[in-house]
């Protein structure tokens, strides 16, 4: 990472006033005063800024119970986003590791390592994702068989993999899915002449969504659960 990019991200300083600072001489690597800030630093170097020793934050993880209406991105000029609503400090370097859509509900996870999110978002890992869905119309024992066969979508040319599907009512059931295609569960459904009118996320791989929790509420992830990846 970038010298000035990590000074921002363990201090209060922006990049701009970082900058500063490592041109200003006031900061040094592994002993050595460095000058420029896209200098490269890893895990393993100790940082300086004046006499003060800056410790690398441990990464962060967590669980969240979105509600409806709030988007999973980290900029938004017209909704409110899932990381103003967790309101944690220097939400700058947090991300989210499988966004849902406006109006979908439940499980997501942010985090701000990178490589633990590549392993739940990554195509080639297929971790699965469990969705409860409820549909406009009542599901048709033939629309259940495509779907776990895998169904071609709208302007794609290669079909969904395989998927796990419980039906619990007439217009509910239970989704796996181990892709993550734009919209793909509504995709899905509407590729079968159905249409989904609620989706809530379940569980991610191992992961289930904390009954605990709420609607707008966040806990954060357990040992076991971050090794669970
Ligand atoms: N599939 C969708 O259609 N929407 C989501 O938010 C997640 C999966």
């Amino acid at each position: 990472m970038r010298l000035d990019r990590y000074l921002s991200q363990v201090t209060e300083l922006s990049r701009s006033e970082s900058r500063q600072m490592i041109r200003a001489g006031r900061v040094s690597v592994d002993g050595l005063a460095i000058a420029q800030p896209a200098h490269q630093v890893d895990s393993r170097a100790q940082i300086h800024l004046d006499e003060r020793l800056l410790d690398r934050p441990m990464p962060r993880y967590y669980m969240v119970n979105k509600p409806a209406g709030v988007v999973c991105a980290t900029r938004d000029p017209s909704h409110r986003t899932i990381l103003e609503l967790l309101g944690l400090s220097r939400p700058k370097t947090l991300h989210i590791a499988g966004r849902l859509d406006i109006d979908a509900t439940g499980l997501v996870l942010v985090t701000d390592d990178g490589q633990w999110s590549h392993r739940i978002t990554s195509p080639g890992r297929s971790c699965g994702k469990t969705y409860l869905v409820t549909l406009k119309y009542p599901l048709q024992e033939a629309q259940a068989a495509t779907l776990r066969q895998g169904v071609s979508l709208r302007n794609e040319n290669k079909p969904t993999r395989p998927a796990e599907l419980h039906q619990l009512g007439e217009t509910q059931l239970t989704l796996t899915i181990t892709e993550g295609r734009y919209h793909q569960v509504k995709r899905m459904f509407a590729a079968v002449g159905n249409r989904v009118v609620g989706l809530h996320r379940q569980a991610i791989g191992p992961l289930t969504l904390d009954e605990c929790l709420s609607a707008g509420d966040y806990r954060v992830l357990t040992q076991n659960e971050i090794d669970s990846f």
